[in-house]
């Protein structure tokens, strides 16, 4: 099959990575310095990509030359853990892992977290390459260096901020995807389009649904979508300012995803999330009606709807006050003053919001 290709020069710190994209360019990892001059290849990956795509996988690596060590992790969001962490950190002494070995995570954002914690921290720090594999992880958790595990206690609460040598997205791997983790891509990839990344929403506004899982179409969505993400990453790699950008529709999508126990899946909380917050830029004169239809014609086009939940507004207000991100009892909100315009640190009278909230989810 052709390969398609397009390479994006991210950076971060004092850090640049090359981000390759297209299909069937998993097999560019034996060009790839880091790895080839490794003394060691460590690769974490998910048990269900492996049973899925274990050939591919096999006869990528299969001559590549390197002592490669494979680690198959049954990649569930509560293996997502500290205790785990130790046993992986634990596995790898024994197998004389060393600073000069390679960490490479092939998964999704649940691998991917999981593998950059652990190679944040043995040893003081590995080198990381990311291999993601679903939509989400393409776009958003391969980029940025944000790493963590999950705490009894809370999501993704030790963690680090360890950025990947080089990663490798091929849409080879989305062919087997299920639906609804295509869907919490999208709605990622939707969130890019409304803070600013005008070629991925125009890309989606313009698309016919039946060309979305199409190689070339996914590659350059995948492409505009992970260089807005590590140019937002470039300008603030902490997350002490812009940054907080990619949080716009998760302040309210968090909320609902915990009060609801995590029985909807991440999209469909996000989604909420993006509607609430644009009705409520639409009311407070920010966004204008037109722009409402075009982004709720995006929403409805690629199954990004409205979930009918009823929950208590005063519930969502409460839990979005404890989020890590806010501070002093005040909420912090993303809004977007027309699409593509981003504003951070807004908050809103209390009484419109819970209007809002009340429009929404009673
Ligand atoms: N580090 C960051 O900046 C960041 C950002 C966003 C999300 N996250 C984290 O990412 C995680 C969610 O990641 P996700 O949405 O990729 O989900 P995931 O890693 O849980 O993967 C979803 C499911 O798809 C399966 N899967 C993966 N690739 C597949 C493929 N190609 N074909 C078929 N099945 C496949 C997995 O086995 C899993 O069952 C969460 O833990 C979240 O906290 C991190």
């Amino acid at each position: 099959m052709a390969e398609l290709l397009k390479t994006i020069k991210a950076r971060a710190g004092n850090k640049s990575y090359d981000i390759l994209i297209g299909n069937n360019v998993f097999r560019k990892l034996k060009d790839n310095r880091i790895y080839m001059d490794s003394d060691k290849a460590v690769f974490i990956i998910s048990s269900r990509v492996y049973e899925l795509h274990k050939n591919f996988i096999r006869d990528t690596l299969k001559d590549s030359d390197r002592e490669n060590h494979i680690f198959i992790m049954n990649d569930s969001e509560k293996n997502k853990n500290y205790k785990y962490a130790e046993k992986f950190l634990n596995l790898f002494l024994k197998k004389g892992i060393t600073r000069k070995s390679v960490v490479i995570s092939i998964g999704g954002g649940v691998v991917g977290d999981f593998a950059g914690y652990i190679s944040a921290l043995y040893m003081r720090g590995v080198p990381l390459i990311h291999v993601p594999t679903t939509l989400l992880s393409m776009v958003d958790s391969s980029i940025g260096g944000k790493v963590a595990v999950n705490l009894d206690t809370g999501k993704n609460i030790a963690g680090a901020f360890h950025q990947p040598s080089f990663v490798i997205s091929d849409v080879r791997f989305l062919s087997t995807l299920p639906e609804e983790e295509f869907i919490n891509g999208l709605a990622e990839v939707l969130k890019h389009g409304l803070i600013g990344d005008y070629n991925t929403f125009t890309l989606l506004e313009n698309a016919d649904i039946n060309t979305i899982y199409e190689n070339e179409f996914l590659t350059e969505l995948v492409a505009y979508s992970a260089k807005f993400k590590s140019e937002i990453v470039e300008k603030d790699e902490k997350e002490s300012g812009i940054r907080v950008i990619l949080n716009f529709g998760h302040t309210i999508g968090h909320a609902v995803e915990s009060l609801m126990e995590y029985t909807i899946s991440h999209g469909a909380a996000v989604s909420t999330g993006i509607i609430a917050i644009i009705k409520l830029c639409n009311r407070l004169e920010m966004i204008t009606d037109s722009e409402v239809k075009r982004v709720l014609s995006i929403m409805k086009k690629f199954g990004l709807s409205n979930l009918d939940l009823k929950i208590s507004p005063e519930d969502i207000i409460d839990h979005m006050k404890y989020d890590k991100k806010n501070s002093d009892d005040k909420i912090n909100f993303v809004f977007i003053n027309g699409i593509g315009n981003p504003v951070y640190d807004q908050q809103v009278n209390r009484n419109i919001l819970l209007e809002e909230l009340e429009n929404m989810f009673c």
